[in-house]
């Protein structure tokens, strides 16, 4: 019998320094992979709208895409968390955001809803929250706020810019998150807000010491041919996909990846 994972064992891990493997997932025949070979959270995210649809950005993204993609996930995990993107523009007002994510709660099965952004939708996360729909925050290079990918940059990299991601996290652990993505930052930004916060983050681009790691299935398969620095082909020296992913999470957990190679 394989239990579910919850929202508390995440809280768990920053605690105990287990890290959180994290890779997204946009449908069932990879997310039974994923799920078997012992993810611990599935992100449906909007990057689907680059990876599947094929866009310059994620901004195209819907809420019936993501209700959809994340229904097809959630079909088939048996242990791992699933986390799924608010689209763009999907939570521009608390009444908007409330039912948007209720929906994803409803329709599609996802345990936690992702939103980009800080103190300027500290309400909004607040009202996600009283309705007790858990919220995972997003900080850093948020791609929403790009229509296409050359605005991707690392963030944080001035003193005043760090302080104001600092702020930001703080207070929207205040208003309710429960978890937080951390997107292309330097490492050593990274590591003293996630010392400086009570929940779990989770990092892409953003150093070891996040408690937890993501990446976006398709291109730590290679499949997108990108070539980033924080990213690496996990494809390579392995013989199958549910391999590449093991190593994935044997690398998150034991800390070997991210190595310093890959940070900012
Ligand atoms: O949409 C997504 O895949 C994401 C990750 C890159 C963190 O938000």
């Amino acid at each position: 019998m394989i239990t579910k994972l919850v929202i508390s064992d995440l809280k768990r891990m920053k605690e105990t320094g287990e890290k959180i493997a994290c890779l997204t997932s946009y449908d069932a025949s990879f997310a039974r992979l994923q799920d078997e070979a012992g993810i611990d959270v599935l992100l449906v995210g909007d990057s689907l709208g680059m990876v599947l649809h094929g866009d310059k950005s994620t901004r195209n993204v819907t809420m019936d895409d993501m209700i959809y993609h994340t229904r097809l996930v959630n079909n088939v995990r048996q242990r791992a968390l699933v986390i799924s993107d608010m689209p763009y523009q999907s939570y521009t007002s608390t009444e908007l955001a409330v039912g948007n994510a209720k929906r994803l709660v409803n329709e599609g099965g996802a345990d936690i809803v992702k939103l980009e952004g800080g103190e300027e939708i500290s309400d909004i996360i607040t009202a996600i929250k009283n309705i007790d729909i858990p919220v995972c925050g997003h900080l850093g290079l948020t791609p929403q706020s790009f229509s296409t990918s050359d605005g991707f940059k690392v963030q944080a990299t001035t003193e005043d810019a760090a302080e104001k991601l600092k702020q930001d996290a703080l207070l929207i652990q205040q208003a309710g998150c429960d978890c937080m993505v951390f997107e292309c930052i330097p490492a050593e930004v990274a590591k003293e807000v996630t010392q400086a916060l009570n929940i779990p983050t989770i990092g892409i681009g953003a150093g070891v010491d996040c408690d937890g790691q993501v990446l976006v299935l398709h291109d730590m398969l290679g499949i997108t041919g990108k070539k980033f620095r924080f990213l690496k082909n996990f494809l390579k020296g392995n013989d199958s996909i549910t391999d590449a992913i093991k190593t994935y999470i044997s690398e998150v957990k034991n800390k070997s990846f991210p190595a310093s190679e890959h940070f900012f």
